[in-house]
C-alpha cells in the first residue's frame, strides 16, 4: 500500500485561517443578533450554543466541498475517517461559556494533521480580531508577527493559567491542587479558552497553563502554536489524576510546574 503524499501546509493554513476568520464572524453575528439558544451537554455548566453547530457545519460544508477526502473531528459530534491522510481537528467554539456571557475570551479553533501529526494550527479571537497560526517546523505568529514564549525561569515570578472541569467533583479536587500550587506561583488566570490559553503561552501573555481532561479539538492547533513559539507541552505521565493533564511552558520553567503540579495533585482526593 502507498503511503499518502504530503500535503501543501502553505495551501492548509490558508484553508485553516480563512474558515477560522469566517466562521468567527458568523459567531460574532449569531451573538449580535441574539440567536444563541444555549443548551447542556455533560453538566448544567457546559454549554452548547447554536453558533457553536452553525459554526462546525459551516467549517465542515467548506472542507468537504475543497478538501474530499480528508477526515474531519470536530467538538460539536463530527467524527469522519478520511482517505488522505490529513485529519481537520475542530473547536468551533472553544469558550462557549465566556461566548454565552458575552465576556471577552473565546476562539475557533481549526489543526490539520498529517498522519497523526498536527501540521497547521489556527486560533482566531473574533473579538479581539487576533489570529494565531504555526506551520510545523517554520514557527508560530500572530497576525504576522513571529511569536516567542515567555523566559520567565521563577514560578513565583510567572502568571500560570488554569482549567476548571464541567464537574462539581472533580473540580473540588483541582481546588486542592491550587491550594498547593498557590503559595509556589506568582498568579493565576482562568481564561476560559483553553486553545487561547496556549496560544496566549506562545506570545508569552502567560508564562505556563496546565489543565485536566481536555478533548483534542481543545488542544491541537494551541499546542502547535505553543510549541512552534519555543514551548514545551507536555501530558503529566503517572499521576494519580484521573484524567490526562496538559502542561505548557516555556523551556526554562516547564519542569519546576511540572513537578509541583504532579506533587499538588498526588496529594488531592480524587472522587471523580
Ligand atoms: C472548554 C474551554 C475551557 C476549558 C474546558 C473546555 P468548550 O471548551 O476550553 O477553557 O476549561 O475544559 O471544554 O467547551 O468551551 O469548547
Amino acid at each position: 500500500m502507498s503511503l499518502p503524499t504530503p500535503p501543501d501546509l502553505d495551501e492548509l493554513l490558508a484553508i485553516a485561517r480563512r474558515l477560522a476568520l469566517e466562521a468567527g464572524a458568523l459567531t460574532l453575528d449569531m451573538r449580535a443578533t441574539a440567536r444563541l439558544q444555549p443548551d447542556h451537554k455533560s453538566s448544567v455548566s457546559d454549554l452548547v450554543t447554536a453558533a457553536d453547530r452553525a459554526s462546525e457545519a459551516f467549517i465542515l460544508d467548506h472542507l468537504r466541498e475543497h478538501r474530499p477526502g480528508d477526515g474531519m473531528l470536530g467538538e460539536e459530534g463530527t467524527d469522519e475517517p478520511g482517505t488522505t491522510g490529513v485529519r481537520w481537528v475542530i473547536d468551533p467554539i472553544d469558550g462557549t461559556s465566556n461566548y454565552v456571557h458575552d465576556l471577552p475570551g473565546y476562539s475557533v479553533s481549526i489543526a490539520a494533521e498529517f498522519q497523526g501529526q498536527a501540521v497547521v494550527g489556527v486560533v482566531y479571537d473574533p473579538k479581539a480580531n487576533e489570529c494565531f497560526s504555526a506551520v510545523r517546523g517554520r514557527g508560530a505568529e500572530l497576525d504576522g508577527i513571529a511569536l516567542a514564549c515567555s523566559t520567565t525561569a521563577a514560578l513565583d515570578e510567572a502568571i500560570v493559567g488554569l482549567g476548571f472541569s464541567y464537574h462539581a467533583d472533580r473540580r473540588r479536587s483541582q481546588a486542592q491542587v491550587l491550594v498547593h500550587l498557590a503559595p509556589l506561583v506568582g498568579n493565576f488566570r482562568r481564561l476560559g479558552s483553553a486553545a487561547l490559553d496556549l496560544a496566549y503561552v506562545a506570545a508569552g501573555r502567560l508564562d505556563g497553563y496546565y489543565e485536566g481532561g481536555l478533548a483534542p479539538w481543545d488542544t491541537a492547533a494551541g499546542t502547535l502554536i505553543a510549541t512552534e513559539a519555543g514551548a514545551i507541552v507536555t501530558t503529566l505521565e503517572g499521576t494519580r489524576s484521573p484524567v490526562p493533564v496538559i502542561v505548557a511552558a516555556s523551556a526554562t520553567l516547564h519542569a519546576r510546574l511540572a513537578s509541583e503540579l504532579s506533587r499538588a495533585i498526588d496529594e488531592a482526593i480524587w472522587t471523580a
